[in-house]
C-alpha cells in the first residue's frame, strides 16, 4: 500500500485498527492443540470464524488506500491461538498493508495464547514491532517493548501486555521492567516536546474490563501516565468502542478503544471500524481530528460513521 509522503511540519495522519483475528485454523493439527489451544480452537470453530471475515479486511485495505494515512497502528490480536502458521499468515497480511517503516504492531493476548518459540512466532513480525534504530535496545519477545518510533513530532510508544494465561483467562500484564522503561521514554520524549501516543492491547484502566480480562498492572500504568504525561492512549481487546480518559491532577488523558477490524457485526456495537487521527501542532496545543470509518455490510465497503475533534495541550519543545 502506498502511504502518503512525510511532511516536514509537526503533523501526522495515523490509522488505528485492532483485533483483526485474521488467520484461519483450517490447517491446524491435533497435536498442536493439546493444551489451552484446544479451547481456543473450539471457540473458533463454533463462532469466531463466522464473526471475523477476510472480506471485511479486504475492504478495509481498500479503504485505507483512500484515507491514505502516513502510519498505521495495530493493537494486537492478529491471531486466534498463536500457532506458528498463524504468524506467517499475519505477516503476509502485514506485507500487503505496508512496510515496517509505516506500520507499527504490538501483540495481544491471543498472540501469546500459550508460551511459544520466538523464532517460529513473533520473530515474523519483528520489522513491524521494533523501535527506530536510535532507540533500539538488545532483546526479543516482550523485551522489545516499550517500542518507540518518532514520526513528524509524534512519539509512537508501543507496550506489550501479551502474556500467556490460564484457560478462560485473557488478562494482560506489562511487568516492572517495561513500566520502568516507559517512565524514561515518556520523560525523554516529553522533554523533546513530542506528542506522546501510547498504544497497547488491553485498556489501561482496570475498571474498564472484568477481572478475567483486565490489565493486572493497569493501576500502576495509569499512575505513570499521570505522573510523566501522555497526550493520547489507544487500545483494542474489548472489540467495542470505548472512549474514556485517565483523570490526572494536570488534566485528562484521552483513551480510545475500538471494535475488531474484521468483525461482520453479529452482535450490536461489534461491527468493524477503524479510526483515523490527524494530528497537527498549533499554538501551544495539538489539534486532533478524529474520523471513524465503519463497515457497511449492505454495501460491502467502509464509510464515515463519526467525527470529532480533540484539543490536547502541547509540551513545550526544547530540542526537537
Ligand atoms: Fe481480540
Ligand atoms: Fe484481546
Amino acid at each position: 500500500m502506498n502511504m502518503r509522503e512525510k511532511s516536514a511540519s509537526d503533523s501526522l495522519c495515523i490509522a488505528h485498527l485492532s483485533d483483526p483475528h485474521l488467520t484461519s485454523l483450517h490447517g491446524a493439527r491435533w497435536w498442536q492443540l493439546i493444551n489451552k489451544r484446544w479451547l481456543g480452537y473450539r471457540s473458533w470453530r463454533r463462532k469466531r470464524r463466522d464473526q471475523h471475515s477476510s472480506e471485511v479486511l479486504d475492504a478495509l485495505l481498500q479503504d485505507l488506500r483512500a484515507t491514505c494515512p502516513e502510519h498505521v497502528l495495530i493493537t494486537g490480536d492478529l491471531t486466534h491461538i498463536a500457532l506458528p502458521d498463524e504468524f506467517r499468515q499475519a505477516r503476509r497480511w502485514l506485507d500487503r498493508l505496508g512496510s515496517g517503516e509505516t506500520v507499527s504492531v504490538i501483540p495481544g493476548n491471543h498472540d501469546a495464547y500459550v508460551r511459544t518459540a520466538w523464532r517460529k512466532t513473533w520473530a515474523h513480525w519483528l520489522p513491524y514491532m521494533e523501535s527506530d534504530p536510535a532507540w533500539r535496545s538488545p532483546g526479543r519477545g516482550r523485551k522489545l517493548f516499550p517500542s518507540l518510533r518518532v514520526r513528524n513530532g509524534v512519539a509512537l510508544i508501543g507496550l506489550s501486555s501479551a502474556v500467556p494465561t490460564a484457560p478462560l483467562v485473557a488478562n494482560g500484564r506489562l511487568g516492572a521492567r517495561q513500566r520502568e522503561r516507559l517512565v524514561r521514554i515518556l520523560r525523554q520524549t516529553g522533554e523533546r516536546g513530542l506528542f506522546r501516543l501510547v498504544f497497547l492491547h488491553h485498556p489501561p484502566r482496570p475498571q474498564d474490563e472484568n477481572w478475567r480480562r483486565r490489565l493486572t498492572d493497569g493501576s500502576a500504568l495509569c499512575e505513570i501516565l499521570c505522573r510523566e504525561g501522555a497526550e493520547l492512549v489507544l487500545h483494542g481487546h474489548g472489540h467495542i468502542n470505548a472512549r474514556t480518559s485517565i483523570d490526572c491532577a494536570s488534566g485528562e488523558i484521552p483513551v480510545y478503544g475500538i471494535p475488531s477490524a474484521s468483525a461482520v457485526g453479529h452482535k450490536p456495537g461489534h461491527c468493524a471500524q477503524y479510526y483515523v487521527y490527524r494530528l497537527l501542532r498549533a499554538q501551544g496545543h495539538w489539534q486532533v481530528q478524529v474520523n471513524v470509518r465503519g463497515w457497511q455490510p449492505e454495501a460491502g465497503v467502509f464509510a464515515p460513521v463519526g467525527e470529532h475533534q480533540l484539543r490536547v495541550p502541547a509540551m513545550p519543545s526544547t530540542n526537537c
